[in-house]
């Protein structure tokens, strides 16, 4: 007899045969796992476990905790102390000396386990805080900036439409005009209403709907170095290191061409067009931008060796109408910032003398693109 299934039911089915097996929930979990037995000999870790430690399983497995983080004596008192009164214990806020000199704040949770065997380990669960703050303040961040572009869009508006009154009078005044001499000034009139009609422009310009396609990250970079090359033809050397395994997304090459090139730009007017700029490529799982989790990230970077950000511009960058040059209008990082997260993406930053690197993470499995 043949069994007829609604659409429902089909789709019930279909859910219980997806049903994640628990070593797939482990392999995808944010916080670090890790097993260890009697003797405090890790017996297993999973990937977040081996993304926060900067090791692969295979080399650690057998490892003792000791060895493994030979700074953190507190941890390993509190380990054996579970082992022997088989009480869980959670502590927040504990630094962790890493391998690499590497200091990191966690939440930990430590659990007997309940093997039917006499000589039971512990679960040892990490969470890295460090982290989460960093990830609320780019959400933060994020949201600050979204606020500060309506406002400087919502003005730019405002200050388009009597502009072009201004402009549109002078040129009638200058027609009218039996004094010639006088037309200088109408001159001035309409040449400065031209040039804060530029400015406009460039505050609004990257708000227009995008125009989406499949984009490979290195045509845009090439491009961009292309165009860079022919305004700075000597003194300046743009090195690649691409990965090319990676695939294509969806987005807007010629907004995400302006991004890059206002980045390219700054490093190539920071060092006074002599340097060197790298460009890289590489592939980020299981990356977060603002609240978002993704499996795939495409990460960007553009480090230049000139004299670094000045420090009291350092924190600000992103936002409008701040430059440390003479003649920056302070608006190139904001409109790169405002493109990659329309692409569902975010620009970060660090900086010191001789090595400025802006990364730009673009989630390759876009919803929004
Ligand atoms: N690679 C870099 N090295 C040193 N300083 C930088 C670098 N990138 C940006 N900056 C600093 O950040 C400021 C802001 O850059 P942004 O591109 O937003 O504006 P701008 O370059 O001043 O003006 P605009 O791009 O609108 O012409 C720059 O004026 C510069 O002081
Ligand atoms: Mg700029």
């Amino acid at each position: 007899m043949q069994l007829l299934l609604s659409q429902k039911e089909k789709s019930l089915v279909d859910d219980t045969m997806s049903t994640e097996s628990p070593q797939n929930i482990l392999e995808n979990l944010t916080t670090a796992v890790l097993t260890f037995n009697s003797k405090l000999e890790l017996t297993a870790i999973n990937p977040a476990g081996e993304m926060m430690f900067e090791v692969s399983a295979n080399k650690v497995v057998g490892q003792r905790l000791a060895d493994l983080l030979p700074q953190s004596q507190r941890l390993i008192d509190a380990l054996n102390q579970t082992l022997v009164s088989r009480h869980p214990f959670t502590s927040r806020g504990l630094q962790l000396a890493l391998p690499g000199a590497r200091t990191i704040t966690v939440d930990c949770t430590v659990s007997p386990l309940t093997n039917s065997s006499k000589s039971a380990g512990l679960l040892v669960e990490l969470t890295q805080i460090d982290r989460l703050l960093r990830l609320a303040r780019d959400e933060n961040m994020l949201d600050r900036q979204a606020a500060n572009r309506a406002v400087i869009r919502g003005l730019a508006h405002e200050i388009k439409n009597p502009l072009g009154g201004l402009r549109g009078a002078a040129q009638l005044l200058e027609r009218e005009l039996t004094n010639k001499g006088l037309s200088e000034y109408t001159r001035i009139i309409i040449h400065e209403a031209d040039r804060l009609q530029n400015l406009l422009d460039r505050m609004v310009g990257p708000y227009r709907p995008m125009k989406k396609q499949a984009v490979n990250i290195h045509a845009i970079l090439e491009h961009v170095r292309r165009l860079v090359l022919v305004e700075v033809p000597v003194g300046l050397s743009i090195e690649r290191d691409y990965d090319p395994s990676l695939p294509e997304f969806i987005g807007d090459p010629d907004q995400l061409i302006q991004a890059v090139l206002n980045i390219v730009r700054n490093s190539v007017q920071a060092m006074d067009n002599q340097g060197v700029i790298h460009l890289r490529t590489q592939i980020e799982r299981q990356f977060t931008i603002g609240s978002k989790r993704h499996r795939l990230v495409l990460r960007t970077e553009i480090e230049d060796n000139g004299p670094g950000i000045p420090e009291e511009i350092r924190e600000q960058i992103f936002y409008p109408m701040v430059t440390g040059r003479a003649d920056g209008t302070g608006l190139g990082l904001s409109i790169a910032q405002d493109i990659i997260a329309k692409h569902g993406g975010l620009i970060e930053c660090r900086s010191k003398p001789k090595q400025t690197v802006f990364t730009i993470y673009l989630p390759l499995e876009n919803g929004h693109g």
